[in-house]
């Protein structure tokens, strides 16, 4: 008996393999379920109990032995295969997953470029604001209902109110920052993100984006500001493009409008975008108000200017045609994969 396996472990030991199929061979002949050498340790029950220990440790010997041979040959040959050093070159290329912008970042960008033809630039300021630039300086009333908890998100509440630390519940407290540091000629746009404690909906979002404008010179009249808006309109829709102002009203300006355009949908023939009105809400506007551009120790008899100021999110539905807000803010790639090539 222990010659047989001395004979098996010489066999063993001078095996060699050339090909995948001589190793699987081997593993059948000596290592499976079936194969010799589990058969040798099923007999061990047969052999006397003094040759026992001898008998195993053989057997063990060989086992070994076999392994290391099936392990060694296994992968000289899968590294030497041929199949997989050399690439399929007849495959197809594997596609580039472009990602896609986001509707916001394309229209925000649009909306920069369209005035950046007319000569303004980009400012940007903090999300979490004081009281002065957020609503004092911008001349809200102590008491006005937007400082209120429902609109505003406090960080800190001060004594007075004018110690209030918020986040900032539009852009035009970027407006403030510009005019305390820089005199007219202003013309700038202010783009981010804004704040407001309301309840998510279809409709409103606690969180959303604003560009806000500001021309600041001598002699700059609400003709210029119907102009601007005019051009920009035309730009973002298409040239046939109507607008319309509705008197309205802003603590900031004054007069203060708010602007439609005709609904490019149906042509401002009527339809459910517009609710049978031809006519869409994209933005507010007005005459900077005296009293803001005084705050600014800016010289109101000198200078005047106008504002405006729209949410992002509003235009990229009507361009888009996407009907609930919360669609901007959750991230769902099936919505997001659809603006790859805008
Ligand atoms: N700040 C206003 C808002 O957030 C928009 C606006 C800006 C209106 C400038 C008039 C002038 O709603």
């Amino acid at each position: 008996m222990e010659e047989k396996i001395r004979q098996l472990l010489s066999e063993v030991e001078s095996f060699t393999a050339t090909v995948k199929d001589d190793v699987e061979s081997f593993r059948l002949k000596y290592l499976s379920k079936k194969g010799i050498i589990p058969s040798l340790f099923g007999e061990m029950k047969n052999v006397a109990a003094d040759e026992r220990k001898n008998f195993g440790q053989l057997v063990n010997d060989l086992k070994n032995k076999a392994e290391e041979k099936l392990n060694h040959f296994r992968e000289m040959l899968e590294d030497s295969s041929e199949e997989k050093n050399i690439p399929d070159l007849t495959l197809p290329a594997e596609p580039h997953g472009l990602g896609a912008r986001h509707p916001v970042s394309i229209v925000r960008e649009r909306i920069l470029e369209i005035f950046s033809h007319i000569g303004f630039t980009v400012e940007y300021g903090p999300e979490i604001e004081d009281d002065w630039h957020n609503f004092t300086a911008l001349n809200f009333p102590e008491n006005h209902p937007a400082r209120d908890m429902q609109d505003t998100f406090f960080i800190k509440t001060g004594e007075s109110s004018r110690d209030d630390i918020a986040l900032r519940t539009h852009t035009s407290s970027v407006q403030v920052r510009v005019m305390e540091r820089q005199q007219p000629p202003i013309r700038i746009l202010a783009p981010g993100r804004v704040y407001r404690n309301e309840a998510i909906s279809a409709r409103a979002h606690c969180f959303f984006h604003q560009v806000e404008g500001l021309y600041v010179d001598e002699k700059v009249s609400f003709a210029d500001l119907k102009q601007t808006l005019l051009y920009f309109a035309k730009e973002m829709f298409d040239a046939d493009t109507k607008i319309r102002l509705r008197p309205s009203y802003f603590p900031f300006t004054e007069p203060s409008a708010e602007m439609d355009v005709s609904c490019n949908i149906c042509g401002g023939k009527g339809c459910n975008v517009c609710k049978y009105t031809g006519w869409l809400e994209i933005l507010g506007c007005g005459m900077v108000d005296p009293n803001v551009l005084e705050n600014c120790k800016i010289d109101s008899k000198k200078y005047s200017g106008f504002a405006f100021g729209m949410g992002i999110e509003r235009i990229a539905m009507l361009k888009y045609n996407v009907n609930d807000l919360r669609l901007f803010s959750e991230n769902d790639v099936r919505f997001l994969k659809q603006f790859t090539s805008a």
